[in-house]
């Protein structure tokens, strides 16, 4: 890069124009896309050099140029606040059978047969915010970020207006009220027509807009930025004075938050159907965009038992409104290589708007989709997207379909490495056989070990990802932790014995860059359990398998000890892991290419046992539990809420390992079992007394 004191006017223009480029479409990663290339400290030194030019040449400076852009120094990023309350998501429906199906779930966990007072409220399109107030004062705000821990938004949340920065009357001495930022759909047309007018490129719907507007580093941006909001639900409070959903809002009113006006209770399935219909009509005149309605069971004790699910309440679910559709051609099918070798279909569309996005690609889903459809490039066809999911081919307009097309053939190897690609009986997918030999399959493992879920390591992004597989600086996940050293002297340089990397002399990074990459990379050499499994990638091993495998073995060494004594009774003896995942966990520590992938990574790496969150102080924590017979008093599903809150483990079958077997009603074969083996015996009533 030329020093600035050395260019030219000429080059100097170049140089602003570069910039401009290069920073506009930073933006749109990061706020449109939230999936940046550039690190924060990249992206400042753009700002930077760009500012530094600028200086030298006034006369230069561009009407979109980036410093136009910003009032203020930009933070170097976000504070991290963690949730003392987790954020959760909803569970989602989209149907009127479903949601009965969840009405009735509800009654069957809280064993009634009476109606259930469901609050039924508008589902907003925009991004959740937490603000906490202390002896009535706001102090701080975040976003949901993964539900544990969300991004320090204080300054953006105190420049929206709707937002109380004091509390009147009475309150509790700790609050937090939590809710929806929103952009209206007014505010979203001016800002993407002033937008356009200035060469810029616009935002795909207003909920993008709300979160690049809300998620900015420069609260002065965000202060421009017309933002509303909704409150509608609570984290954390010292005392909660309210006994209703309903009870709340007219609190929340009180203290002067916004609250939808076309909140309504429901005390029953008509109900709720009469609502549904009147808010679909009513969507398109709605200032606001809406995707769907969220229903809430009204009475706060109920929702107590009712209790959670992994990521969701089981006391509320979320109805969509059906999915939007348009009408589009197919340019090309490519098949995209997923980390665990799935070969999957993708179409490439020619861009079209479905419901206020832009749409240009919808999957295929796998073979028998595109075979059953008759899909072909060069047809017209419907696709439609419905939440959040990926778009999709609904079907085929066949009378469009042009003179010359021809059936679409499914590869029978593998496009990136060539490794045959075959598909087991009773399995939809073809996988590619090539392993980690295969780039794609390689280059997908890496993305998900640094995911947010599993090693989290900022300043990876996608990109850098494949440039660094292809440049054979990273290969594995344990290069990820060596990087430092070979950065500097070449020790351990795989490929290159004896040269460093020098990756600050890379085009766009700079010594603040690599050093905050580092850093990012040295402070994840101590990783909890349940991240780490998630990290290796084993089919069908998500983040809440992840954490079951650590809570039932409770460290590392001894989960890779059973696993590779490949004790599948272990694994299938836990309640919610099935035979079809235990054999996939045994035959990934039984795959020798895993377990050296493991060793290396064991040498840089410290992975912490399990301690587990629940309840310590219970008898419980710990122990091992097995339900049999009729529980009376409660649900089963229930009884084993509550056992998991406590901390225990959940079984489904009598073991050596049993702590405790509970007794219901006509318990049969594991009582007999449990006392052959001396465990421990409870009625409902002991076990209710030992958790509470
Ligand atoms: S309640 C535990 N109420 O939908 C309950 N969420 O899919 C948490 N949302 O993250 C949420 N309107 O961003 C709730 N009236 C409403 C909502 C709402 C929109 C969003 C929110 C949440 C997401 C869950």
């Amino acid at each position: 890069m030329i020093k600035i004191e050395e260019l030219t006017a000429e080059q100097a223009a170049a140089e602003l124009e570069r910039i401009a480029a290069e920073m506009a479409k930073a933006d749109i990663a990061y706020y449109q896309n939230d999936d940046p290339y550039l690190t924060d400290s990249q992206y400042d030194e753009l700002k930077h050099r760009n500012r530094e030019i600028e200086q030298k040449f006034p006369h230069l400076i561009r009407p979109d140029s980036p410093s136009r852009k910003v009032g203020a120094a930009v933070k170097s990023g976000f504070g991290k606040i963690t949730h003392r309350f987790p954020m959760l998501s909803l569970g989602d429906v989209f149907s009127l059978e479903e949601v009965d199906d969840f009405v009735m779930s509800v009654k069957r966990f809280l064993n009634t047969a009476e109606d259930i007072t469901f609050m039924a409220e508008p589902k907003i399109d925009g991004l959740s915010f937490s603000a906490r107030y202390e002896n009535g004062r706001f102090i701080q705000g975040a976003t949901r970020g993964d539900g544990t821990t969300g991004e320090d938004i204080t300054e953006n949340l105190r420049t929206i207006a709707q937002l109380p920065q004091t509390l009147p009357g009475k309150f509790p001495d700790i609050l937090e009220v939590r809710g929806e930022v929103y952009m209206s759909k007014t505010d979203f047309f001016a800002l993407n027509q002033k937008y356009a007018a200035e060469g810029k490129k616009v935002f795909a719907n207003p909920r993008n807009a709300a979160a690049g507007s809300l998620r900015q580093l420069d609260s002065k941006i965000t202060a421009e930025r017309k933002l509303s909001l909704f409150a509608y639900t609570w984290g954390e409070v010292s005392e909660r004075c309210w006994d209703t959903q309903a009870d709340f809002f007219e609190h929340l009113k009180d203290w002067g938050f916004p609250v939808n006006p076309l909140n309504r209770l429901c005390r029953n399935l008509s109900e709720i159907d009469e609502n549904f219909t009147r808010l679909m009509e009513l969507r398109a005149s709605l200032p606001y965009d809406i995707d769907g309605i969220v229903y809430k069971v009204n009475d706060i004790a109920l929702q107590e038992r009712l209790g959670f699910l992994t990521r969701t309440p089981r006391w509320a679910m979320a109805h969509k409104f059906p999915a939007e559709q348009a009408l589009t051609k197919i340019n090309d099918i490519r098949i995209q290589v997923g980390r665990t070798g799935a070969l999957t279909p993708v179409a490439d569309l020619e861009p079209v708007n479905v419901g206020g996005v832009i749409v240009s690609h919808a999957t295929l889903h796998n073979e028998d989709e595109i075979r059953r459809k008759d899909i072909r490039i060069g047809d017209t066809v419907v696709i439609q997207r419905a939440g959040d999911v990926i778009p999709q081919v609904v079907e085929v307009i066949k009378d469009k379909r042009p003179a010359d097309s021809q059936e679409f053939i499914f590869p029978a190897a593998c496009p990136i490495c060539g490794a045959h690609a075959i598909r087991e009986e009773d399995e939809a997918i073809r996988r590619c056989t090539g392993g980690l030999t295969c780039p794609a399959q390689a280059i997908e493992r890496l993305k998900h070990f640094v995911s947010r879920d599993a090693f989290d390591i900022e300043g990876l992004g996608a990109k850098i990802i494949e440039d660094f597989y292809h440049e054979g600086i990273l290969h594995s996940p344990a290069d990820i932790f060596s990087l430092e050293r070979r950065n500097n002297d070449g020790d351990l340089f795989a490929h290159q014995p004896g040269s460093a990397l020098h990756l600050e002399s890379r085009e766009g990074w700079g010594h603040k860059s690599v050093s905050k990459l580092f850093q990012a990379i040295n402070s994840k050499r101590r990783i909890e359990l349940p991240r780490f499994i998630y990290a290796l990638g084993i089919r069908q091993v998500g983040t809440a398998t992840a954490r079951l495998l650590a809570q039932n073995f409770g460290s590392f060494k001894h989960l890779r000890e059973e696993m590779e004594a490949q004790n599948t009774e272990k694994l299938v003896a836990i309640d919610g892991i099935g035979g079809a995942m235990a054999k996939d966990i045994v035959e990934f520590f039984s795959e020798p290419h895993n377990r050296a992938t493991i060793d290396c990574l064991l040498q840089e790496i410290e992975v912490e046992d399990y301690v587990d969150t629940a309840n310590y102080d219970s008898p419980l924590a710990g122990k091992t539990v097995v339900f049999t017979g009729t529980l009376e008093k409660m649900t089963r599903s229930e009884a084993k809420a509550k056992a998991l809150s406590a901390g225990a483990k959940v079984a489904g079958s009598v073991s050596k390992n049993t702590d405790y077997v509970v007794l219901g009603a006509d318990a049969g074969s594991k009582a007999k079992k449990a006392q052959e083996l001396g465990v421990t015996l409870l009625n409902e009533e002991e076990f209710l007394q030992l958790i509470t």
